[in-house]
């Protein structure tokens, strides 16, 4: 696949759009009726599982194993909950959220000056793939690498107030010392030693990325997303969403569950790497933003990510003749490229990395 250098029409920040003050979106945002988001496939009064970690840190080894099976179970039924009590602190994800949202209110001469190309996606964007002609999604974003190292680069963070980076860094150390604490539960539930997966994702060369979402107001909501459907391309996904207005959507035995946002609480969802990883005992789930006519909303997301450039497929421990392997290898590299070349389509890219089982058996004749 090659690389592309250039986004394939110019770009339009959506919160422009927004700021306009016009009553009806433009044509490349409404998706067409039957993929509009509906009352109807909306399940009420449910809600994703919602986890106190506080046991993970207790001596008390009966309160531990409850923790662990809490996860477990949330993880093998949702692929998607909460969790409060998780030891990353409250002012600091009140600060996090502050520092972007003052980043999103600038002048759009400053922002413009980190607009991101579809080569890295680093920096200040409004969509994902690279399709002409494309529906688009109603947000912008930044994006950008923590981990490894190597791939951190502070000259393409928002430098607008010096202490946006402190903040930054200070709040993805933590979340990311939190990613290192599940990985080890989810291995340990999978019966694996805890330190497992984390090898797997490439040891201490794991990856980390940073999307921050900005949803502007919209005035046609039943229209458009915010994010359209799609399961996260990576391992595990951190995701720090304003609290005072809800938006993100899980698919659930074909129904939309509307995930109402604990205070300080963090949305933690399985991605396609682990489900690969996992072979599928974890499962990556279908998920999308809806927006909002009266408030703008924002929300980061921290990816947690096989480093780059391993072959990912499923952990031999996991591999059985009653379950054999169910997904080919590739590296995270070359699953993002395809991804970021094709746009957001619910679940279609882990699926084509389904083997054929009945082709692999005859080839070994
Ligand atoms: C994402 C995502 C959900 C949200 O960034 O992948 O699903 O609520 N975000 O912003
Ligand atoms: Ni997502």
């Amino acid at each position: 696949m090659s690389c592309v250098q250039e986004w394939p029409e110019p770009i339009v920040r959506v919160q422009s759009l927004a700021e306009n003050g016009c009553a009806t979106i433009p044509d490349r945002y409404i998706r067409v009726p039957k993929e509009r988001p509906g009352e109807d496939l909306v399940a009420h009064d449910v809600d994703i599982p919602l986890i106190d970690l506080g046991g993970l840190f207790s001596p008390d080894e009966g309160a531990h194993a409850a923790t662990l099976a809490k996860v477990g179970k949330a993880c093998r039924e949702w692929g998607f909950f909460q969790v409060v009590n998780h030891g990353v602190p409250g002012d600091l994800m009140d600060r996090v959220l502050e520092v972007w949202r003052q980043f999103f209110h600038l002048p759009m001469e400053e922002k413009q000056r980190y607009a991101n190309s579809p080569n890295t996606y680093e920096g200040y964007g409004s969509r994902l793939g690279v399709e002409k002609g494309a529906i688009l999604d109603w947000s912008d974003y930044y994006f950008l690498h923590y981990l490894p190292s190597g791939l951190k680069d502070h000259n393409k963070w928002p430098a607008h107030a010096p202490y946006h980076r402190d903040v930054v860094e200070e709040y993805l150390a933590e979340v990311v010392k939190l990613s290192g604490r599940l990985m080890k539960v989810l291995a340990i539930n999978l019966g694996l030693q805890e330190d497992r997966l984390q090898n797997a994702f490439g040891g201490e060369e794991v990856g980390a990325c940073l999307r921050v979402n900005f949803y502007p107001k919209c005035p046609q909501p039943d229209l458009t997303f915010g994010l359209s459907s799609h399961s996260d391309p990576g391992g595990l996904t951190f995701l720090l969403p304003d609290s005072h207005v809800s938006g993100l959507q899980v698919c659930k035995d074909n129904k939309w569950v509307t995930v109402k946002p604990s205070r300080h609480a963090f949305i933690v969802n399985i991605g396609d790497q682990m489900q690969v990883l996992s072979n599928a005992h974890y499962k990556s789930v279908e998920h999308r933003v809806m927006v909002n006519p009266n408030v703008e909303r924002l929300s980061l997301a921290l990816f947690y990510n096989p480093t780059g450039n391993l072959l990912i497929e499923p952990i031999k421990e996991l591999v059985t003749p009653q379950k054999p392997a169910l997904y080919r290898p590739m590296t995270f590299n070359e699953y993002r490229l395809y991804i970021r070349s094709t746009g957001l389509h619910g679940k279609s890219q882990v699926e084509s990395l389904k083997r054929n089982i009945n082709q692999d058996k005859h080839d070994h004749f």
